[in-house]
């Protein structure tokens, strides 16, 4: 097999790495990749939303199998690029990609499925969303309220708020641009602020069937102790024990398959990853947002436990025969902690060389996965992005993966690195 992986972050370089595995694949592409992807993999200089090129690439280079990361390549249509040229690909469709490219079709969709989530209200303008605010729709002045840009902005659309004024203080800069793209933000959606633990449950699903793979918590805030702005996640634990079976139940009755269902009836039968961000609130899991595609940084905690071979669920997810594919977890834990650039997530800094990635590589049971690396003219590993590496460790127990993931931690530096010490604390 011939496979192409769309994306250049810790999560393709950890599904890179997981098709690097199997004794399918015979050659391996990734567009455009990083440093670390370029070692297991032939990196190619096409964007993730450059979807003419990426198909044309793939039919030029007899690719087998395209399995995209990012969302923005879904959201543009990739997959249904491909699958009009004949060419086999693993995702969503652009019908199915709303689900997390618009905050609003999303909320909307669960309103129709009685899908449990947090209360909602959908304003076209900055004024509409400060009049609902006012309306005391969400409470007083003093109740807090999410607010949230519908488009795409690279988990950086959502503010959490502690009281009205600073809800109507977060409309503003949402919308003139300040925080997101104005595009993005050209529409608000206002939630009622949910409270409780955070679990992330990501699924490998062919259109009808769906398959969970182990729970797992990111840990978005950029500070200790869940302080600071939110980022794209700064580290992740993974363990079966995250969900009690009960909620495991719960969470697939009432949420998974009603969304799977829902996307068939609406005539987007969802195929490819889909990841369900959820709250689990003392009235049971409520969903707080849906991505079409694998998480970055969960999947580097899960894709390190998965035994079976990603090239045959890849082609189960195609071929709509995931109901027949047994796929296989280690048993255990895996904890993944983000090294961060200096100043992430506003303008991190960039070009600095990073020291100790060999020595961090030789540890047992870790893997160091990149996200924003480079080589510079002297073939040096520098820092290139915000989230730089995503060290992972998996072992029999959660407290173990973690220190072994934060003794690999301890050879890594550069200037200005970054990264929380609380992680699965
Ligand atoms: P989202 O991208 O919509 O998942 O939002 C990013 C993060 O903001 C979530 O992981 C939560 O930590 C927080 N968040 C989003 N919606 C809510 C809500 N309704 N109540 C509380 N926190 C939320
Ligand atoms: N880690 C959260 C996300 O990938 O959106």
């Amino acid at each position: 097999m011939r496979i192409l992986v769309v994306g250049s972050g810790g999560r393709e370089h950890a599904i890179a790495w997981a098709f690097s595995k199997s004794p399918r694949t015979t050659k391996l592409y990734c567009a455009k990749g990083n440093a670390g992807i370029a070692e297991i993999a032939e990196t190619v200089d096409i964007g993730p939303e450059d979807i003419l090129a990426l198909a044309e690439f793939a039919q030029e280079k007899k690719i087998d199998l395209t399995f995209v990361g990012p969302e923005n390549s879904l959201a543009a249509g990739i997959v249904d690029e491909f699958q009009s040229r004949g060419l086999r690909i693993v995702g969503a469709g652009k019908d199915a990609a709303r689900l997390e490219a618009s905050k609003s079709f999303a909320k909307e969709f669960m309103s129709r499925h009685s899908i449990p989530t947090a209360a909602f209200a959908v304003a076209d303008s900055a004024e509409e969303a400060v009049s609902f605010l006012e309306s005391g729709r969400f409470g007083g002045e003093s109740a807090p309220v999410v607010v949230k840009a519908d488009g795409l902005a690279a988990g950086k659309g959502v503010v959490v708020c502690r009281s009205r004024s600073e809800a109507v203080e977060a409309v503003r800069s949402l919308t003139e641009g300040e925080i997101v793209s104005a595009d993005a933000a050209r529409t608000i959606v206002l939630e009622e602020c949910l409270v409780g633990k955070e679990i992330s449950v990501i699924l490998f699903a062919d259109g009808k069937n769906f398959a969970l793979m182990p729970p797992a918590r990111d840990h978005k805030r950029i500070g200790e102790g869940d302080t600071g702005p939110n980022t794209g996640g700064m580290g992740v634990v993974s363990d079966p024990s995250l969900l009690s079976a009960d909620q495991r139940d719960m969470i697939i009755e009432e949420i998974i398959r009603p969304t799977i269902e829902g996307s068939s009836e609406e005539g987007f039968p969802f195929s490819g990853i889909l990841f369900v961000g959820l709250m689990m609130t003392e009235s049971g899991p409520k969903v707080l947002e849906y991505n079409v595609r694998f998480g970055d940084p969960e999947t580097q905690a899960i894709l390190v436990n998965l035994e079976t071979d990603l090239v045959d669920i890849s082609e189960a997810m195609i071929e709509g025969s995931l109901d027949r594919q047994i796929i296989s977890w280690k048993e255990g834990s895996a904890a993944c902690v983000i090294l961060a650039a200096e100043n992430y997530p506003a303008q991190p800094r960039t070009g600095d060389r990073i020291e100790g990635l060999d020595e961090a590589g030789k540890h047992e049971c870790v893997e160091i996965f990149h996200a924003g690396t480079a080589h510079d003219d002297h073939k040096e590993v520098v820092t290139s992005g915000g989230r730089v590496l995503a060290v992972t460790a998996t072992a029999s127990n959660l407290s173990n993966a973690l220190h072994r993931a934060y003794k690999a931690v301890n050879e890594l530096s550069w200037p200005g690195m970054q990264y929380r010490s609380d992680i699965g604390k």
